[in-house]
Parts: C-alpha cells; structure tokens; sequence
C-alpha cells in the first residue's frame, strides 16, 4: 500500500548514500595522508635535532647519549660514518636496516631526507641526515616502526567505520519521514478516487499545499462534489418524473373506473372520457419534453445556425400563437424592426419564443397586455417578453429555469405546466451561447429578456 513511499525512499537513500561514501573516502584518503606526513616530518625533525647535538658535541658520551635516548623512545637511531660504518645504534640491526644505510645516497639535503614511507608492507619507515664537525662526517638514520602507524590506521578506520553507519542511520531515518511526507498526500488521494469508483462521493481531501500537489487534490475534491451534486441531481429528478408520472396515471385510473360503470349517462361518460383524453394528452407532452431535455442534456441535438431577419420569425410564430392569447383575452403587441437579421437556428429560435410566450400568456390575468419588443443595441439582438402577470417571487428566480420547479405547483399543473419549459429554454440557450435574464416583481408583471452577443447585422 505504501509503494510510492518505499520508492521515494529507496530511491533518495541510494542517491545520498553513494555520495556520502564518496564523500567518506576522500575525507579518510585526505585525513590518513596527512598524518603519515606528519608521522615522517616528526622523524626528520627528531634526526636533525641530533645531528645539531653531534656537530655541537661531538664526542663518545654525546653519541651513546643520542642512542640511550633513542632506546627510551618509539623511534630509533642509527649513526655511521661516510663510507655506511656503524658509529652506533639504539637496536638491532635488521635486514631493511642495512638494506637503506648501504643504498647510495646523493645530493642529501642538510634539512634531512625521507628515505623509506611505505608503511603498508615495510617494518619500519625512516629518514636520514647528514651531519659535520671538523673532526667527522656521517649520517643519522631515524626509523619508525610502522605497527605504530598501522595502529594509528586502524583506529581512524575505526573512527570512519562508526562515523559511517551513524550517518546511514540518521539518513535512512530523515528520508524515511520525508519520504512519508511526500507520499503520504498521495496515497490519501489514491484512497479517495477508489471510494469515488466504488460510488461513494463524499470524500474530504485537505491538502492546503500551493504545489502540484495540492492542485491535484483540488481538482480530484472538485470532482467528487460535482458528481455528489449530479448524484444528488439526478435522485431528485428521478423522484420528481415518477411524481409526474403518477398523478396522470392515478387521474387516468379514476376516471376509467368511473366510466366503466354500467349506470352511467351516455354524458357524463363522455365527460370522463374527455378528461382521460386530457390527461393523455398532458403525459404525452411531459414525455415528448423529457426525451428532448435528455437529447439537450446530452448534446445529442445540433442546432443549425443561419441568418434569418427576425421580424419575419415572429409574424409566423406569433400567427401560431395568438388564437391561445384571443382565448385569454390578453393582448400581444409585437415591436420589431423589420431590418434586424440573426444568426440562429430557425426552429430552437421558435421554440425558445413561443415556451416564452405561452409563460406570459399562462400567468397573466384576462384583459392584461403582453409585449414582445426586439431592439438592435451595440451589434446585440435583445429580445424582451414583458406581462402584466402574477409574477415572480424574489426567492424563486434563481430556480425556475430547473427541471419540474413550478412557484405555485397546484395552480399551474391546472394550466398545464410541468415545470419543463424553461428548463429547456435554458439549454437551448446556452446552446446558442446566449444569455438569458428575468426581472420580475409580484401582481406586476415579469419581463424575460434574451440576450444574443454580437448575432445580429
Ligand atoms: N411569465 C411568468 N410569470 C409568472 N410566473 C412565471 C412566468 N414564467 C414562468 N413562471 C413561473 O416559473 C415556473 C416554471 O416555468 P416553466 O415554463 O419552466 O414551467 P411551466 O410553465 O409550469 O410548465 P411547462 O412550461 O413545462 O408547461 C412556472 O411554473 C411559473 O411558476
Ligand atoms: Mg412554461
């Protein structure tokens, strides 16, 4: 479950350790150098501060006390003559010994010389100097057992050995938190988008974080509550159709059992019958506006858009329109500049208009006027409908363009209404890419204006 994590940190750990061990060697390479530098320099210095005491004294007693005190010390002495006799020494002569007093020496330096520092494979390391007094001339030889070196090694390995697995730890630790920090938003995003596959879309991811990160996590949150609200949606949708779909039916039902009766008026079947046929007619329309909404929800429509002059759209739908607005007794004026032309799809154009329309007609009272002004303004169509209807609460503007939503729900399923019509006014709309608005205030009347940008020459 944690893979990323090990990933991370697998990956991090190999990267720092191979750099730390890099940097370890060169630390210790640099570190054991310097102190074999040391350790020879020491030597040196030690055989030139003997030759200082030969050439100063040069006698017997200063000889045999050079060499007693090299026989109290880690290092030893070795003083010949020119030709490589032993004058005196402070321990056995070894074979490396006699090998570097008969090697020829040349051009040695007064300040001393280095004549043997491998202390890896040799038992000793060691240094000459040249000195003189009137009387003699020869060479101090100094030498250095090298286990003490190789002790010294030893211990600064050690040093390193202990530094090293330290450092390994605290490093596999500090990229073992971190890579959990990293990973661990990951793995809370990778949780949610399982629960949002198995349905349940009620995550709450909080990643504040400004980096990709967080983005991520926002944009999956986003995604969660659109599709909770879909879900949410499409539940009330679905309750709201079978609500609508039952009260025809359970009408229906009545009616035919009423009719069915044996003792019943040729009339008052007929009545009946009238009213099935009603509430048929009414369920075919909710059905034929449903199956079209789910064609606009799903772009399942094209609209085909073309340069009509408005006026001339008008004259046929109002033609269609009107016998329904005599009926009312409302009037319909109709202002329109015969020169406007718009860039729209003929027959959403009129379906849009006479859903409008018949709105305006459905809830104004007998004996009110109804006007439906296009004016041209800045390359603009604007298209108003105004009543003098019932109009619209404040509150329920916001929700009359949603499926089924209807302000007074018994009296307008007595004019017919579903709820759906401006449901589909918005998609078409919406479709066309233009804006819809409504102003309305209560007993005065509602004015719906529709907006097409720049459609119009
Ligand atoms: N011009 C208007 N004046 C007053 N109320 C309106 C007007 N237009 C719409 N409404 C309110 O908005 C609601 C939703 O309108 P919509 O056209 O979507 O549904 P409907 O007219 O009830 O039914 P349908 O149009 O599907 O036959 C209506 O029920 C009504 O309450
Ligand atoms: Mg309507």
């Amino acid at each position: 479950m944690k893979k990323i994590s090990i990933k991370i940190g697998l990956l991090f750990f190999c990267l720092i350790f191979t750099m730390e061990v890099c940097l370890f060697f060169l630390l210790h390479q640099k570190i054991a150098h310097s102190r074999i530098e040391e350790e020879l320099s020491a030597l040196v210095n030690r055989g030139n501060n003997h030759r200082d005491v030969l050439e100063t004294y040069y006698n017997e007693e200063t000889i045999h006390h050079i060499a007693l005190m090299e026989v109290k010390s880690v290092t030893e002495v070795v003083i010949t003559d020119e030709q490589g006799k032993i004058i005196i020494s402070s321990t056995d002569i070894t074979n490396q010994i006699r090998q570097l007093i008969k090697a020829e020496k040349k051009d040695i330096p007064r300040s001393g010389q280095i004549i043997e520092n491998d202390w890896k494979s040799k038992p000793y390391i060691a240094t000459v100097t040249p000195f003189e007094t009137g009387i003699k001339t020869g060479y101090v030889y100094m030498f250095q057992d090298t286990s003490q070196v190789k002790q010294l090694m030893k211990q600064l390995n050690k040093h390193f050995l202990i530094a090293g697995i330290a450092t390994a730890i605290v490093t596999a630790i500090i990229i073992l938190i971190l890579s959990r920090f990293i990973a661990k938003p990951l793995i809370k995003m990778k949780e949610a988008t399982k629960k949002l596959s198995r349905g349940n879309f009620s995550i709450q991811l909080d990643n504040k974080s400004n980096d990709e990160l967080g983005e991520l996590a926002g944009s999956i949150q986003r995604l969660a509550d659109e599709l909770n609200h879909l879900k949410t949606e499409r539940n009330e949708f679905l309750s709201s159709i079978s609500h609508e779909l039952r009260t025809p039916l359970t009408y229906m039902k009545g009616y035919a059992d009423v009719a069915k009766r044996d003792n019943l008026s040729k009339q008052d079947r007929e009545h009946y019958l009238n009213i099935i046929m009603d509430e048929t007619e009414k369920l075919t329309t909710l059905v034929t506006e449903l199956i079209e909404l789910a064609q606009l929800d799903n772009n399942a429509f094209t609209i085909h858009k073309e340069w009509f002059p408005v006026s001339e759209a008008l004259k046929k739908i109002t033609k269609k329109i009107l016998p329904s607005f005599h009926e009312a007794d409302i009037t319909l004026v109709v202002i329109c500049p015969e020169n406007i032309q718009i860039y729209a799809d003929p027959v959403r154009f009129e379906q849009i208009l006479t859903n409008l329309l018949d709105n305006a007609r459905k809830y104004s009272p007998n004996g009110t006027i109804t006007t439906l002004e296009v004016v041209h303004e800045n390359g603009d169509v604007k298209i108003a409908i105004r009543d003098e209807g019932k109009g619209i609460p404040k509150k329920d503007i916001p929700f009359i363009f949603e499926r089924f939503y209807r302000v007074d729900k018994s009296r307008s399923r007595d004019l017919g209404g579903t709820g759906l019509g401006l449901a589909i006014v918005k998609e078409l709309i919406y479709a066309h890419h233009w804006e819809i608005e409504v102003a309305s205030e209560v007993n005065k009347g509602t004015t719906i204006t529709i907006i097409a940008r720049g459609e119009s020459s």
